[in-house]
């Protein structure tokens, strides 16, 4: 197989469903303003060089329906030949993208595409807008249906991850990003265009544009305060809005080149797609994904935990990430892990999750010059996904 390089790799700020700054933003203004963008900042490199885009969104319908990956390309302005698809893998659909554009260059199909992640919580909420479980199926498998908050509280009471621990967790992922966001660190995040519709006096909405600059679920606590929040998912458990993941609005996107291409354009590579697994697991237990993911995509590319440099593992719950964390023998290295926080306090918005993750990786090991990088996550229904990025 071909190296398939990334040469770009950016996300928007994560803002919260629907009480955040891009609650009257659609989805296709997030996605095709950061994939133009993407394009604009990669020197020498113009829309007519790129083939594809592969885009992931976990909740396809509505105003993120249609074949987004296609209206996206049209609507940042890139040429007719642009192809455009969009792919479905819950939480890791952006690394899914991200992973399939990668190898049509690694296959020697495509010399240059586009990896991207959407999602508009605020649009389509999680679950969809009309839900339909198989009638007989669901009930006798009611766990591929259940809320992923359940599939938390079933993590954390089996096997023992605490209410302090979660709760502690989660106050140092809002601290880091706290940190990340006050000291300029995130260096991934551009600046996004987004709307509000402001009444008129003739009782018609003017579409207005403001910029927003930073993710706007960050939220400073401590283990007190949050130790004080009620259970959302069970009455007896441990898992709270303190300690979960937010519900999140954002987009991400990725270019990826070939090594001929690259050299051919002038593009300059930032890191290499190394490997990419997935894994399943019990439904009703989703969240340990990360802990099987992790093992068998270091396998794949014959490396060990401690070659690692940057970890970031997706902060669905508190419960999950702790859990797959312990179990890997990652506690030694916490200073690798979610460096500048992870979605307890940036957001989760789910089918962009794994491409924002991958810009938020790439920018983190360039600035501790680490050499290897792994995104991985937990995806509803029972999976785990991870994928390995090598530094240039
Ligand atoms: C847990 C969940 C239901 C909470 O939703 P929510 O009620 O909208 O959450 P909010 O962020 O508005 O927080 C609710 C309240 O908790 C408290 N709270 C939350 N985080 C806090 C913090 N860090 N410090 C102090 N209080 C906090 C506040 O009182 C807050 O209300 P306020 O903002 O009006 O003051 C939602 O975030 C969720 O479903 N998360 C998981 C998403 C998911 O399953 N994703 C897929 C994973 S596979």
């Amino acid at each position: 197989m071909r190296d398939a390089y990334i040469v770009q790799s950016i996300r928007t700020p994560g803002c919260k469903q629907n009480r955040g700054l891009f609650n009257q933003t659609r989805p296709e203004e997030l996605i095709s303003f950061i994939m133009k963008e993407a394009v604009e900042r990669t020197k020498n490199l113009s829309p007519e060089d790129l083939e594809d885009v592969m885009l992931g969104c976990a909740f396809p319908e509505g105003e993120q329906g249609l074949n987004l990956g296609r209206i996206a390309a049209k609507m940042a302005g890139f040429p007719d030949k642009v192809s455009g698809a969009v792919v479905n893998r819950f939480c890791a659909s952006g690394l899914e993208a991200i992973s399939l554009a990668a190898l049509r260059v690694q296959a020697g199909w495509s010399e240059v595409t586009i990896g991207a992640g959407v999602e508009s919580m605020t649009f389509v909420p999680m679950g969809g807008n009309a839900p339909r479980p198989h009638p007989e199926y669901s009930q006798t498998n009611p766990e591929m249906y259940i809320s992923m908050g359940v599939t938390a509280e079933n993590v954390a009471q089996r096997y023992n991850v605490s209410r302090e621990d979660q709760d502690k967790f989660a106050v140092a992922s809002q601290a880091k990003a706290a940190r990340a966001r006050d000291n300029g660190l995130f260096t991934e995040v551009v600046p996004t265009p987004a709307f509000k519709y402001v009444p008129q006096a003739d009782g018609t909405y003017k579409k207005e544009e403001f910029i927003v600059e930073h993710d706007d679920g960050i939220r400073e606590s401590t283990v007190e305060i949050l130790g004080k929040l009620r259970t959302v998912f069970s009455a007896v458990g441990s898992v709270t809005a303190g300690n979960s993941s937010q519900t999140t609005d954002g987009a991400a996107a990725t270019i990826i080149a070939s090594k001929e291409k690259c050299d051919e354009l002038g593009l300059e590579p930032i890191a290499k797609f190394v490997s990419y697994a997935t894994v399943g697991c019990k439904s009703d237990e989703m969240g340990v994904g990360p802990r099987y993911a992790i093992p068998k995509v270091l396998e794949q590319a014959g490396l060990s935990i401690d070659d690692i440099d940057i970890y970031e593992i997706n902060e669905a719950f508190a419960s999950q990430a702790l859990y797959s964390i312990r179990e890997l023998g990652l506690d030694n290295y916490m200073d690798r892990i979610n460096i500048h926080g992870g979605a307890i306090a940036l957001g989760h918005p789910l089918g962009c999750t794994g491409a924002k993750l991958t810009a938020t990786c790439l920018a983190n090991l360039k600035e501790v010059n680490g050499k290897y990088g792994i995104v991985s996550m937990c995806i509803g229904g029972g999976m785990g996904a991870a994928a390995i990025f090598e530094k240039i």
